[in-house]
């Protein structure tokens, strides 16, 4: 405890007290003055010494274990990690990342999340619309909705769908709280222990996540700059049926990638040739800076072939956790009773004021503001990226990501770990593969940051792949005998 009487937290730092005992610990650990295997003063213990909340204490421990300083070992307490492996943890740390679980130094520069930008909001529309909500409905604002959404809200998003080229019925839309929601209720629906799913190789994490929760077998197809490999999606389907493909078509997560109109139709003669559904994941499709309508596969399916998932969080706001499904008529029950068992139904406050969003045709102003802002964030980036020797990447027509490559043979887990210690934070490729293979590149988007943020970031992101490429390049000269 003596080495701990030393600590001193300034209460008057803008620095939070949580991170001024992190970083202080985090320096005993580094100067060795307190040595692997070393147990921490009790969370309640410390803080009295100190004078602060079991809370910051608490707080301080979890930081430096998801920065794998020390190690929690439950029932017993919190012991220094063995430093020399803190590399091997970086994995430990990039599964947190994925899992959302990951916590971040104050001030750290984000280029993982593509949260969009609070400033972006349409706050001001959205207050006058919940008010003309509660005049409207009063308390039936509140109580309980159908499973299936709000019916004049599934009646204004069929027709919202006409301008995507889509028919679907009123009774075929089930609204849900999120896209992740929609991934996790089709699992639920339509995945039993051991069913195939194919996917896009890379693909969206938190999809992996929900197909691994139902003990699904996920089958990687390789994405190609114009869609998914399509003889090896049909070699792969001549001995294997999967219960559905997942895939996003407009700016694909993670590689900004848009399919062919050839692809998606050839994609879906494929489905209806094996009788496999297309889980069609419409996340993104409304950003395209050059104009240009990105037709989704659903608005060529005569069949009741695809399922169609559409979120409004890129484009609106995630907060309200709003997003629904166009489903063939065929599943739209075993939907409906995952969705039931899940949350009963969506807020209905929230679905009644989007109903009128739509309606009124705010949505298409705030979404032709927010494209502007993006599109010229995307150049921005891309130019700064240009400047980085060493990587690759072509720049999207868009959507909020960028796939940056690093030549063959180098770390994207390695850069990620570079970038985290400067305070930048990347989401390495591995993230995207179902067992977390390795991959040279990684993701960046700007969606949460300013352009200060960006200038900043780029600068350490560029110093780090600079150093990621002397070191190695010593690598690579050494063992050539
Ligand atoms: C491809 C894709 N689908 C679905 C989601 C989930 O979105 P939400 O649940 O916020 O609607 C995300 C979130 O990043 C995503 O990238």
């Amino acid at each position: 405890m003596e080495v701990f009487k030393e600590l001193y937290l300034d209460k008057n730092s803008p620095q939070p007290l949580y991170m001024q005992l992190a970083d202080q610990i985090k320096r005993l650990i580094e100067e060795n003055k307190i040595q692997r295997g070393f147990k921490l003063p009790p969370v309640r213990r410390l803080a009295e010494l100190l004078d602060v909340n079991n809370t910051t204490v608490a707080n301080a421990y979890r930081f430096l274990e998801s920065h794998g300083y020390v190690r929690t070992k439950i029932g017993s307490g919190t012991y220094v990690a063995d430093l020399a492996k803190k590399d091997d943890d970086i994995m430990d740390q990039i599964k947190l990342l994925d899992r959302g679980q990951l916590v971040m130094a104050p001030g750290t520069i984000n280029f993982a999340s593509a949260t969009p930008s609070p400033e972006l909001f349409p706050v001001e529309d959205f207050k006058t619309i919940i008010n003309e909500v509660l005049d409207r409905d009063g308390g039936i604002a509140f109580s309980y909705q159908e499973s299936k959404g709000f019916r004049p809200l599934r009646e204004s998003i069929s027709e919202f769908l006409l301008l995507y080229g889509i028919k679907a019925k009123p009774e075929d839309i089930q609204v849900i709280s999120g896209g992740q929601q929609g991934i996790d209720i089709l699992s639920k629906a339509m995945l039993n222990y051991g069913d195939y799913v194919f996917v896009e190789s890379p693909t969206y994490n938190g999809a992996i996540a929900a197909f691994k929760s139902r003990g699904a077998n996920i089958v990687g197809i390789p994405l190609r700059k114009n869609g998914i490999d399509l003889e090896i999606l049909e070699a792969n389907l001549k001995n294997k049926r999967p219960a559905f493909i997942y895939v996003m078509p407009g700016f694909q997560n993670p590689t900004g990638y848009c399919y062919s109109d050839e692809n998606k139709l050839r994609l879906l003669d494929i489905a209806n040739k094996y009788d496999i559904y297309i889980l069609e994941d419409d996340y993104l499709n409304d950003l395209a800076y050059s104009g240009e309508d990105i037709k989704p596969i659903k608005s060529y399916d005569d069949n009741g072939r695809v399922i169609y998932l559409k979120s409004f969080s890129k484009i609106f706001m995630p907060g309200l956790r709003l997003a629904f499904l166009a489903l063939p008529e065929k599943i739209n029950s075993e939907v409906i009773a995952a969705k039931h068992i899940t949350d009963i139904s969506t807020v209905g406050l929230t679905q009644r004021a989007f109903d009128l969003f739509l309606r009124k045709g705010l949505w298409k102003k705030n979404l032709e503001y927010i494209k502007k802002i993006y599109s010229n964030q995307m150049s921005y980036v891309c130019k700064k990226l240009e400047s980085i020797k060493g990587i690759q990447f072509e720049k999207p027509s868009g959507g909020l990501y960028i796939w940056i490559g690093l030549p063959e043979g180098y770390s994207s887990v390695k850069l990620y770990a570079m970038c985290l210690k400067r305070g930048v934070l990347i989401a390495p490729g591995n993230i995207f593969y179902p067992n977390y293979e390795e991959d040279n590149h990684f993701r960046l988007s700007f969606a949460a940051l300013s352009y200060q943020e960006i200038d900043r970031g780029i600068d350490i992101l560029s110093d780090a792949i600079g150093e990621l490429m002397e070191n190695r390049t010593e690598e690579k000269i050494m063992p050539l005998i």
